[in-house]
């Protein structure tokens, strides 16, 4: 559908594409970044991974399937690839931690499987579930690496999608606080970092509205191939839920924990950051539009209590009432927000034509996006620009009230072939990373308060737009080996040098 062809497949390809070469192309973005000594005692920095796309282990003990496993055994992914062997992290645990250990990573970031510990999303913990992520955190803890845990990286139980149709359901909130509690009460001792939910922002989009991730729900003219599903109501329906949820959750840990247990609590969204294509007031309306529903749809309710104005002017009955208590509860739901960011999107203005099937969120915000080769008009190649990161931040710093933020995701895709000597030789992989790490100081230094930066990914995994056709590991992984072997890339060397608390400036520098 030629709609769908405007924004969507920016949202997908900014996880996903181009894999060119650029050698020497930023020198002009050199932001004197030397080491992480530049950067405020306390801060962390890690890498990422998630339960479906990096263990494995699908089937065993005992473990019931996501939407996810589901969706893949469809064969729905481009691939046809499914997370049934993924990374194997589920066998490799104790190899990977020493990896991350020898790295100088300060924390990982990694999700639970919920249908792993709680098989049908409610009743009992599965004692092997419960077992395995027992072993992984001890492991990490050994070492002194903080295990920063998401409790929903968009893998929902399938028992949740066939009782009730998950998240749309509002019986969803107490399912998910219930699941929450068991983890606080099993792991808090050691996990002081919670996300409850990472992009749920995208989630609802992309499962809810186009409908070409799972859930796979949709409706005529908006998705495609759904049969079905409500594309003008469940995106923000299902947010909705999702918010309400994280309150509860965050309540609970307040309520019950976070005295004892001493972490803390926060969400994770999908942060791109949006220029207009023109100074036309059009495009510039278009830009905040943008902004309001893709940040403002959770930010504003977990700083303000409510939906943005913009939001409830466009989406009108469509966009579900917070009563009082929910506001108050969301104003008090985060220790941090989690943002993960990758790039920056071009909008311009889209005239709305309403059709008799309605408006769905694509409609609502009447943008055309696209990547530009040339952000900020910079010669290159490639779409990436740290500076994006920079203007994020601080429309996050003064819009809402500068909250404690950690950069969950930034990281660089490539494609194909990702064990050869040229997928390891990933210097256009380290131009990146240098090039965002010293954007985020420029931020730090200018008032934004982020306390963390992880990279993603810590190792190649099932990436769930593309499968195992894209990658963005430090650490490479043969998918055609069944021992999985992890082979570290150019990049994984150079943070590693990074990391190193006492090193030779000159030595990094030209890593
Ligand atoms: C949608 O269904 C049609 C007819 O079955 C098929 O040809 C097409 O490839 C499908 N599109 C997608 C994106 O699955
Ligand atoms: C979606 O829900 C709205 C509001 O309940 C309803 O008016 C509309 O007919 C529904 N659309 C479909 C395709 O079911
Ligand atoms: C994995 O197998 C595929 C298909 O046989 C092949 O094209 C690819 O080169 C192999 N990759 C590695 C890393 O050996
Ligand atoms: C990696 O690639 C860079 C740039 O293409 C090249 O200068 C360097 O020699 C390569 N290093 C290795 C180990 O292949
Ligand atoms: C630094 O912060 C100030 C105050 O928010 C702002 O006016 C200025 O534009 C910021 N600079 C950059 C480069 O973001």
């Amino acid at each position: 559908m030629a709609r769908v062809m405007g924004l969507l497949p920016c949202l997908i390809l900014f996880m996903c594409l181009y894999t060119v070469v650029v050698v020497g192309a930023y020198s002009q973005l050199s932001n004197g970044l030397k080491s992480r000594s530049d950067f405020p005692t306390g801060f962390v920095f890690g890498a990422g991974s998630s339960a479906y796309q990096i263990e494995g282990a699908a089937a065993e003990d005992g473990r019931k399937p996501s939407i996810w496993d589901t969706y893949t055994h469809a064969g729905k992914v481009v691939d046809k690839g499914t997370g049934d062997i993924a990374s194997d992290q589920y066998h490799h645990y104790k190899e990977d931690v020493k990896l991350m250990h020898d790295m100088g990573l300060d924390a990982y970031r990694f999700s639970f499987s919920w249908n792993r510990l709680i098989l049908d999303g409610h009743g009992a913990i599965n004692p092997k579930g419960l077992n395995y992520y027992n072993n992984l955190i001890n492991e990490l803890v050994s070492y002194g690496i903080e295990p920063h845990v998401t409790l929903s990286h968009l893998d929902i139980p399938q028992s949740l999608q066939d009782e009730y149709d998950g998240y749309l359901n509002p019986k969803f909130i107490k399912d998910f606080t219930a699941y929450a509690d068991i983890c606080f009460k099993e792991f808090g001792d050691r996990v002081k970092h919670w996300i409850t939910f990472n992009e749920p922002n995208i989630q609802t989009i992309v499962g809810n509205d186009v409908g070409i991730l799972p859930p796979s729900r949709c409706s005529y003219p908006f998705g495609v191939n759904c049969s079905i599903g409500n594309s003008t109501t469940e995106p923000y329906i299902g947010a909705h839920t999702i918010l309400l949820s994280h309150a509860s959750a965050a309540q609970l840990y307040r309520e019950k924990y976070q005295r004892i247990q001493r972490g803390q609590i926060g969400i994770t969204i999908l942060a791109m950051w949006i220029e207009p294509v023109s100074d036309s007031p059009k495009d510039i309306a278009a830009k905040q539009r943008m902004l309001d529903f893709h940040l403002g749809w959770f930010l504003d309710p977990l700083v303000y209590g409510d939906y943005p104005a913009t939001m409830r002017n466009i989406v009108g009955s469509r966009l579900p009432l917070f009563t009082e208590y929910d506001s108050n509860q969301l104003k008090n739901s985060c220790d941090f927000i989690g943002l993960n960011h990758y790039s920056a999107l071009l909008v311009e203005d889209l005239p709305t034509t309403f059709s008799k099937y309605g408006s769905d969120y694509y409609d609502d915000i009447s943008v055309k996006g696209f990547f530009s080769k040339s952000l900020y008009n910079i010669e290159s190649t490639y779409p990436w620009d740290s500076r994006s990161l920079q203007r994020m931040l601080e429309y996050v710093k003064v819009k809402y009230k500068n909250p404690a933020v950690v950069i969950h995701e930034n990281g660089l895709p490539a494609y194909g072939e990702n064990c050869n000597a040229q997928a390891l030789n990933d210097t256009e992989r380290i131009e990146y990373l240098q090039s965002y790490i010293g954007s985020l100081l420029l931020s730090i230094r200018n008032g934004s308060d982020v306390r963390g930066y992880f990279v993603w990914s810590f190792m190649d995994c099932f990436e769930l737009v593309g499968g195992y056709r894209f990658y963005y590991g430090l650490y490479a992984v043969d998918f055609n080996d069944s021992k999985r072997k992890r082979y570290p890339r150019m990049s994984a060397k150079w943070f590693t040098s990074f990391l190193a608390k006492e090193k030779n400036k000159e030595e990094i520098s030209s890593y």
